[in-house]
């Protein structure tokens, strides 16, 4: 595969980016939380409401003119708060296993470092091997779990908490 570029989203993102949200939105793995933009108009919300925030990164990966992965990054002004930022991420399954996560989260990291952040957090489903193996991979450090904290198909899994100071 042909290097992908890495950097942050732009207006004109836009379309590819509500393919590649359509991509992932149900990946089984990827436990959704909030809101997820799943349709064009849900999508250019959301990257309205990205690009108008100090506190929050949109990093992206592109190949061919395709969105292949994107990892958010989202910090606060909360006065206690304003040193963490937590990050989600997913890359396209057929962009899988070829740096593109890796690449990813080392650039949502370097936008942390850039605002002075000291540490990111994320939160992982305890069965989501690829994951876990990539956040080890880049020294994420688990801190605590939430049991049976996610139902999926009638079956309940534990989500870890990680960490990681920068
Ligand atoms: C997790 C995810 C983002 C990884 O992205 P990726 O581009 O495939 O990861 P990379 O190719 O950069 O892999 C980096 C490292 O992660 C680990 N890794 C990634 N996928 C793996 C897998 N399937 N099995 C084992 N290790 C894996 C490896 O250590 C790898 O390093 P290596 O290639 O030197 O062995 C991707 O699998 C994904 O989008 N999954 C679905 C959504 C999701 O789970 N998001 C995270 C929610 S917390």
């Amino acid at each position: 595969m042909t290097a992908p570029h890495i950097e942050l989203a732009q207006p004109h993102d836009l379309a590819r980016l509500a393919v590649h949200f359509a991509e992932v939105a149900d990946e089984p793995l990827f436990v959704l939380t909030s809101e997820f933009p799943r349709t064009l108009e849900q999508t250019e919300k959301f990257l309205g409401q990205v690009l108008a925030s100090p506190h929050v990164g949109l990093v992206l990966a592109k190949l061919d003119n395709k969105v292949v992965g994107h990892c958010l990054i989202r910090s606060t002004d909360h006065p206690a708060l304003k040193h963490v930022a937590k990050v989600s991420m997913a890359v396209s399954a057929e962009a899988r296993r070829q740096g593109v996560g890796e690449q990813l989260l080392r650039a949502a990291e370097k936008w942390a470092q850039h605002r002075r952040l000291r540490k990111v957090v994320l939160d992982v489903l305890a069965n989501n091997r690829p994951a876990l193996r990539l956040y080890e991979k880049l020294s994420y450090r688990e801190e605590g779990a939430r049991k049976d904290q996610v139902l999926i198909d009638g079956q309940f899994h534990d989500e870890l908490l990680l960490a990681k100071f920068l």
